[in-house]
């Protein structure tokens, strides 16, 4: 798998032999088989169902991980990357989201995991990546109290199905995606909108966080606990007042919100002042169950944010520049490459005291790849790869609380709302033939990860 033009400069072997390497991936933008072997349907089936994805695609069929976990597993096992970070399906454990088990989706699952134990890659396993079942959002989903229960339930049947093998949880995968897209702006599923029904559910995912860690503890007490945020740098547009303010506020709702709250440290409600009637939703004793001491926090690091004031954004009064307009070097999904992000993050996040230890538990890109005579020389992704871990060593080198990195995403795969015309992968899916191709970014990250 050598080869000259992909030979990274800096090697893994620079973090020390501690340091976790490996590569992310979701349930929902991987299996496919939607509604087989007795999954019930959850939010992202309806969703796509209704049309509502670009080109009206559906993740139905993804990149099939279901059939082809072990095709995949064996080529994470041939790169050599000894970590692979995956969720599971709720809907395919709990099909009605709450009560009956479905025994198939428990006995898919512990394949999945044998799978990799048996070729010595670790499982790290997201408990939550966005896919409510539907008859739990039928009863309000994330807006109803009554997660917490649900939540609960879930959480603890995958960790007494799954625990004796796996030691790697993370509860929830950026809840502030999933409550600001698919709560407040409804560009997500469940497509639901408006300030009311975002501070509901965004509170009752902060309870879950807490909640979930403290259902795994009580189970196995040795298991490894981490919950995921998605965070990036955010700059001012310029030093005007106003930009500056507005920036503070992106930057609070971003990078502070979620996290704070988890360690007792209350939302940011001096700088959002529309997070304030978040207190409508909170019973007494909120403030108690929402601390919640976290083994590790998986940071989500793409881009970096340029802000600037605006009084047609409700509430925030701030909109981000996207970087097209400002005419820096993007991604296909119109995010700056801006690898300084991944360094900043990382010395703010590790500046709480309560923050044991961090993982980049997603960073990766979305280029234009295109299969020439059988080789995909992604060089942009490369690029974009070896800069991150470039200031992820520098981070390194200034705090021991960094522990880890894992690409998004071993395969392309299902871009949410987007479909699949933005590709993540370390590895290229036909997706009409379903067939596997190593993109040269996979050979690049295996020649780093050697000795
Ligand atoms: C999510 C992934 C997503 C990726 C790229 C993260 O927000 O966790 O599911 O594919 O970013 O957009």
């Amino acid at each position: 798998m050598e080869n000259t033009e992909t030979q990274p400069k800096l090697r893994s072997s620079a973090f020390g032999k501690d340091f976790i390497w490996g590569v992310s991936t979701s349930a929902l933008q991987t299996e496919g088989a939607h509604n087989i072997d007795g999954k019930g349907p959850n939010i992202w089936d309806e969703f796509a169902d209704l049309g509502k994805i670009k080109n009206k695609e559906t993740h139905f069929d993804a990149s099939n991980f279901y059939e082809k976990f072990e095709e995949d597993i064996s080529l994470i096992k041939a790169l050599g990357i000894p970590n692979f970070r995956f969720s599971l399906s709720w809907a395919r454990i709990l099909p009605d989201g709450t009560g009956k088990i479905n025994e198939a989706g428990i006995a898919y699952y512990h394949k999945v995991i044998d799978t990799c134990i048996a070729y010595g890659i670790e499982p790290w396993v997201t408990l939550y990546h966005w896919d409510l079942p539907l008859l739990l959002e039928r009863k309000g989903g994330w807006t109803n109290r009554e997660i917490l229960i649900w939540f609960e339930e879930y959480v603890s049947v995958c960790v007494r199905a799954f625990g004796s093998k796996v030691k790697h949880w993370m509860v929830l995968n950026e809840p502030l995606v999933f409550t600001g897209a698919g709560y407040f702006a409804g560009l997500h599923a469940p497509g639901k909108r408006g300030l009311k029904n975002f501070l509901a559910a965004a509170h009752h995912a902060s309870l879950c966080m807490g909640i979930g860690l403290r259902t795994i503890k009580a189970i196995d007490p040795s298991a490894n606990v981490g919950t995921t945020f998605n965070c990036f740098q955010v700059s001012a547009y310029n030093q005007n007042k106003v930009n500056i303010n507005a920036a503070t506020r992106i930057d609070a709702l971003v990078n502070r919100m979620f996290i704070e709250a988890v360690l007792g440290l209350g939302y940011p409600t001096s700088e959002i002042k529309a997070l304030r009637k978040i207190e409508n939703y909170m019973l007494p004793g909120d403030t108690e169950m929402l601390k919640a001491d976290f083994d590790f926090i998986g940071l989500q690091v793409y881009t970096r944010e340029v802000v600037r004031h605006s009084w047609y954004t409700p509430y925030l009064h701030a909109r981000l520049v996207p970087a097209s307009r400002r005419k820096v070097y993007h991604t296909k999904m119109d995010w700056e490459v801006y690898p300084n992000s991944i360094y900043e993050t990382i010395k703010k996040f590790s500046a709480y005291e309560g923050v044991k230890k961090i993982f980049i538990t997603e960073n990766g890109a979305s280029f234009h790849d295109e299969i020439v005579a059988g080789e995909i020389n992604d060089t942009q992704r490369i690029h974009y790869l070896e800069k991150h871990i470039a200031e992820l060593h520098r981070a390194y080198k200034q705090t021991d609380k960094i522990a880890g990195y894992f690409v998004w995403s071993l395969t392309d795969n299902f871009e949410w709302a987007e479909g699949y015309e933005q590709r993540f992968g370390l590895i290229h899916i036909d997706y009409k033939t379903k067939k596997r191709s190593i993109k040269n970014s996979a050979k690049w990250y295996s020649s780093f990860l050697k000795e």
